[in-house]
């Protein structure tokens, strides 16, 4: 708890290159949460270096994350929208909780596995040690919850098990967070292989519509989705699983119910039903790529929101890092 809210921390990557998956499905509702909690988001750049980064693109996709978020809807009057490296609190606890991390429990970390498999080349101790620094991340503010995606389940138990084993060693330090799923979240899938989950990696251009893609893509990728031979639209995710992921994503972005949907489109063809989603998502986005564009031109103020997020993290940041210093010995 934090001024009498529960706490809700969720680490972002820095790239700019965000789905409307990501959007529908997270970011959208972010912004709704910080009636209730106390919110933290935070932008990785710390994690994003286990990787090999241009470091001119790390630093423009650092500003990027925070104005696309922001563009989304998170108000930094509600949220402490902040860089992790401008808080090295962060730094401080992932090092202690090193030794509080086994080695065998890194090693069965799925993501470890599959991103030294990726980067053979620069299998780095950072890459082997980056869920002891978002164990770090999370353990620092108190927090309660987490809303993580399936990939980073694993990783959150891991943050459980490190807070549940330093609070047996010493005494209770800090809170043991839960994930957080919303309910009510959507989940799109890919336009090109609506059985799989739309991914910002995925090969294939046309699987995936980016927030920040322009008007013209965003036609070009809805008129390319797969639908199948049928022509009537109609919400049935096990038969007909592309139409319905449309219906989903149109219904998400003129508020439309499935049968409004299905009314509306009944005795027309699918080119008209893609049509309308393509331009019921440029629609939506317009307005957030245009902020997105206005905050980009003002990079003053954007380093004034990093700036205060960061002064804020670091207020409550600083009370459990020197709870923990003084817990495992350190004179303080
Ligand atoms: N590892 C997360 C990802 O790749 C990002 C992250 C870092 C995170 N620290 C976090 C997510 C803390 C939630 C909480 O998506």
């Amino acid at each position: 708890m934090l001024d009498g809210k529960k706490v809700v921390f969720s680490g972002v990557q820095p790239s700019g290159n965000l789905t409307i998956g990501n959007y529908l499905g997270a970011i959208k509702n972010f912004s709704a949460f910080s009636e209730e909690y106390r919110c933290f988001y935070c932008v990785v750049d710390l994690h994003a270096i286990t990787v090999r980064q241009v470091p001119a693109e790390l630093r423009r996709r650092t500003y990027e994350t925070l104005a696309l978020y922001m563009a989304c809807g998170l108000d930094p009057e509600k949220n402490t929208l902040f860089v992790q490296s401008h808080v090295p609190a962060h730094a401080e606890l992932s090092w202690i909780l090193n030794c509080y991390t086994m080695f065998g429990e890194l090693s069965r970390m799925t993501q470890f596995k599959d991103k030294s498999a990726k980067h053979a080349d620069n299998i780095n101790a950072g890459l082997f040690t980056y869920p002891v620094l978002m164990a770090a991340d999370i353990l620092l503010y108190q927090t309660d919850l987490v809303p993580v995606g399936v990939d980073q389940r694993q990783h959150l138990e891991l943050a459980r098990d490190i807070a549940g084993r330093f609070n047996q060693a010493y005494s209770p330090t800090f809170v043991v967070p839960e994930g957080y799923m919303n309910p009510t979240a959507m989940k799109i899938a890919s336009l090109s292989n609506p059985t799989a989950k739309m991914s910002k990696s995925d090969p294939n251009p046309n699987a995936c519509v980016y927030i920040l893609d322009p008007r013209d893509a965003i036609l070009k990728k809805f008129k390319s989705a797969v639908t199948d031979s049928d022509t009537v639209v109609r919400y049935a995710p096990e038969e007909k699983p592309g139409v319905s992921n449309l219906m989903t994503i149109y219904r998400a972005f003129t508020g439309k119910s499935h049968e409004q949907i299905e009314r509306e489109f009944e005795g027309k063809g699918y080119g008209d039903f893609k049509l309308a989603c393509g331009e019921a998502c440029a629609d939506a986005l317009a307005p957030v790529q245009s902020e997105f564009a206005k905050l980009m031109a003002d990079k003053a103020y954007l380093e004034d929101v990093m700036k205060k997020g960061a002064e804020a993290a670091s207020y409550a940041a600083r009370k459990t890092l020197s709870k923990v210093k003084k817990k495992v010995g350190f004179v303080i």
